[in-house]
């Protein structure tokens, strides 16, 4: 068999197999052609290959690389200064309501260039690399006035161009309303569906659409708008939803064939349904539930009683979880959530890939792309029991 690349001597997690498709494969090899997989499984049943670049793995953990499928790791500024608020006494809810909060992010993206952008963000993706990360969703909204939302997608994508790292962007201009909007919340989504959306979805720049749908965000019906405005674009989206309390923005997302739902700590059985029949991903953040200490767990036995896929995300972001881990939201969604170490590598991996509406990546199988993390330990479980540590020996994308 023609290839160009051999990964010898590993132990493959090819997550293709049983109900979350965590599978193991001892003695394995992977072979790649222009940054396709050709060939997974034992290396003594491999075809006769012919490589000229053999990578031997000495034993080493060879797993699909990581999928962080939503952070908002673009933005100016910090909100330390808010999280010592918190710390002292004040909720996330009243910080955005008296003018902090996203808003205070929209202040200091605004004043960004996009050079500066990058600048500020690029540590963050960096550390997220460094975990393994192949592939990452980047959402914008916090510029919030269609000059500003540009400059945040522009950044992404150069970030990803950088990086050597595969970017997705979300468009959330449906992320809070911007102060110059107060008290007219239906007019600032006007000017999200028939201005921003329209003129950046020209551009190229946007993969998905996403919203707020929350009391400190937006309603179902503006939801809906954005939804409607993303669909006559044929766009995919997916839903900020049920995170602070339960406005049934799955069931709406899910009317809408969205990717995805994300948060959900308050969804209901109604809204389970809903997502299990529309095929729709639940993308849980542990992150943010132990950033904002949270204490309503999501309910992860009803999705799973449901069959509907979890994904597993650090929604990095500068208030609800400034997190740049995705290992280490691994080892929340177990020790929080009491997720299995299967499902939070699926969470990551196959069901991060479907949140993205990706077929060709969160699996180690013929026809994807090869992207690889190797790991220096011999189990899955090693990886999402530890916190903290620098476990990852060598990253690929695309085979390179
Ligand atoms: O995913 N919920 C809304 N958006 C973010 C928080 C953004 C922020 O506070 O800057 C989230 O938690
Ligand atoms: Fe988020």
């Amino acid at each position: 068999m023609d290839c160009d690349t051999i990964w010898t001597s590993a132990t493959l997690l090819t997550m293709t197999g049983g109900a979350a498709g965590e599978s193991v494969v001892s003695q394995g090899l992977v072979a790649a052609k222009n940054g396709r997989i050709v060939y997974v499984g034992a290396a003594d049943a491999a075809p006769d290959l012919t490589a000229t670049r053999v990578i031997d793995c000495e034993g080493r953990l060879l797993t699909p690389g990581l999928i962080d499928c939503h952070t908002h790791l673009v933005h100016g500024g910090s909100r330390a200064g808010e999280w010592e608020a918190r710390l002292a006494g004040a909720s996330y809810e009243e910080i955005a309501r008296a003018g902090g909060g996203i808003v205070s992010t929209m202040r200091a993206t605004r004043e960004a260039s996009e050079e500066q952008l990058v600048a500020a963000s690029l540590p963050r993706l960096e550390a997220l690399i460094a975990d393994g990360v192949t592939t990452v969703e980047i959402k914008s909204g916090y510029g919030l006035e269609l000059a500003s939302e540009r400059r945040m997608l522009r950044a992404t994508r150069a970030l990803g161009e950088r990086c050597g790292v595969t970017v997705r962007t979300t468009f959330l201009g449906a992320h809070a309303l911007p102060p110059e909007y107060a008290g007219r919340a239906d007019e600032y989504v006007a000017l999200v569906t028939e201005e921003m959306l329209p003129a950046l979805a020209a551009e190229g720049l946007i993969d998905a659409v996403d919203a707020f749908c929350e009391g400190i965000g937006f309603t179902p019906a503006q939801t809906e708008r954005v939804f409607a405005a993303a669909r006559a674009l044929a766009l995919p989206v997916k839903l900020h939803a049920e995170q602070l309390s339960n406005l049934h923005g799955a069931a709406l997302a899910a009317r809408y064939g969205a990717l995805s739902a994300d948060h959900l700590e308050y969804l209901d059985d109604d809204g389970i349904a809903a997502m299990a029949a529309s095929g729709t991903v639940a993308t849980l953040l542990p992150g943010a539930f132990y950033f904002t200490r949270e204490t309503k767990l999501p309910p992860v036995q009803g999705l799973r009683d449901a069959g509907v896929p979890i994904a597993i995300a650090t929604d990095c972001n500068p208030g609800t979880s400034p997190l740049t881990s995705l290992l280490l939201a691994m080892n929340m969604a177990a020790t929080l959530f009491r997720m299995t170490v299967a499902e939070c590598w699926a969470g990551t991996t196959r069901n991060a890939a479907k949140a993205l509406g990706l077929a060709d990546v969160g699996a180690l199988v013929p026809g994807h792309w090869a992207d690889i993390a190797l790991w220096d330990v011999e189990s899955p479980a090693e990886l999402v029991y530890r916190m903290g540590g620098r476990p990852l020996h060598a990253r690929y994308r695309r085979g390179i």
